[in-house]
């Protein structure tokens, strides 16, 4: 793993933006895993911005977030679909065919995490960017989860619930369920970027880091990947 630290919260953004830009001019076709949450907004704006300015264009891009709530209306603006649309796609040059986002509609679940499965076995993820849960989860995989888990389908954890009640209403409204790539997805990409900020990550990041590499902080699991870099704020990475 290579861990860099950053004094500010812009010079994070700004690093990880430059490598994305530099990689989809290097290989214009390549397949990005995208991940949705307050982590990588920065990095999307980042991105649009560099788009408006010539700088990288994402018509050949292909893209598979890792995670949707199961049975939020189609029209909430929470779900991750949406999410991706008002925070990335919408603002750039991608072809939306080529977005995937697991379908999280509750009467066809066991449909969509086949469909999802098929389409994740048939392409080859380049870069895959995580958020961390301040639980360690990645992706919607909670503690617990099996590192040899493919796409399936969780009940998200309460502090998981707790920590995106944020962004609802209440807590109340905010999925118990979620549909989510499995650990195993998550490892199989080419390499993988994890971007985390703020104190309340700082024991995760600990775990993930320099943890034993344990189910129970899903995150560990990426010892094992052969190209990880973590990107810190100072905050994030005030437990190492
Ligand atoms: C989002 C996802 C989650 C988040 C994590 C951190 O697609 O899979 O694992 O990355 O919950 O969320 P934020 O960034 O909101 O702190």
């Amino acid at each position: 793993m290579e861990i860099k630290v950053f004094d500010s919260k812009a010079a994070l953004y700004e690093s990880v933006a430059n490598y994305y830009v530099e990689r989809i001019n290097a290989n214009p076709n390549m397949t990005l895993g995208l991940a949705t949450g307050t982590t990588p907004i920065a990095l999307y704006q980042n991105l649009i911005e560099a788009y408006k300015n010539g700088k990288v264009s994402f018509k050949n891009v292909k893209s598979f977030n890792l995670d949707e709530y199961i049975g939020l209306p189609k029209d909430h603006k929470e779900t991750y679909f949406n999410f991706m649309r008002a925070q990335l796609f919408n603002h750039i040059d991608i072809d939306l065919n080529n977005c995937h986002v697991p379908n999280g509609d509750a009467s066809m679940i066991e449909a969509s995490i086949k469909a999802y499965q098929d389409m994740l076995d048939n392409a080859k993820i380049d870069i895959q960017l995580l958020g961390i849960g301040s639980n360690g989860h990645i992706g919607f995989n909670e503690p617990g989860t099996l590192f040899d888990s493919k796409t399936h389908k969780v009940v998200l954890k309460e502090q998981t619930r707790i920590d995106n009640s944020r962004l609802f209403n209440s807590i109340d409204e905010v999925p118990t369920h979620a549909i989510t790539m499995g650990i195993s997805d998550i490892m199989e990409a080419k390499e993988v970027i994890v971007i985390a900020t703020g104190k309340n990550k700082a024991d995760a990041v600990f775990g993930m880091i320099k943890g034993q590499i344990n189910e129970e902080l899903p995150a560990s699991v990426l010892q094992n990947h052969a190209k990880v870099t973590v990107y810190l704020d100072t905050d994030a990475a005030s437990k190492l």
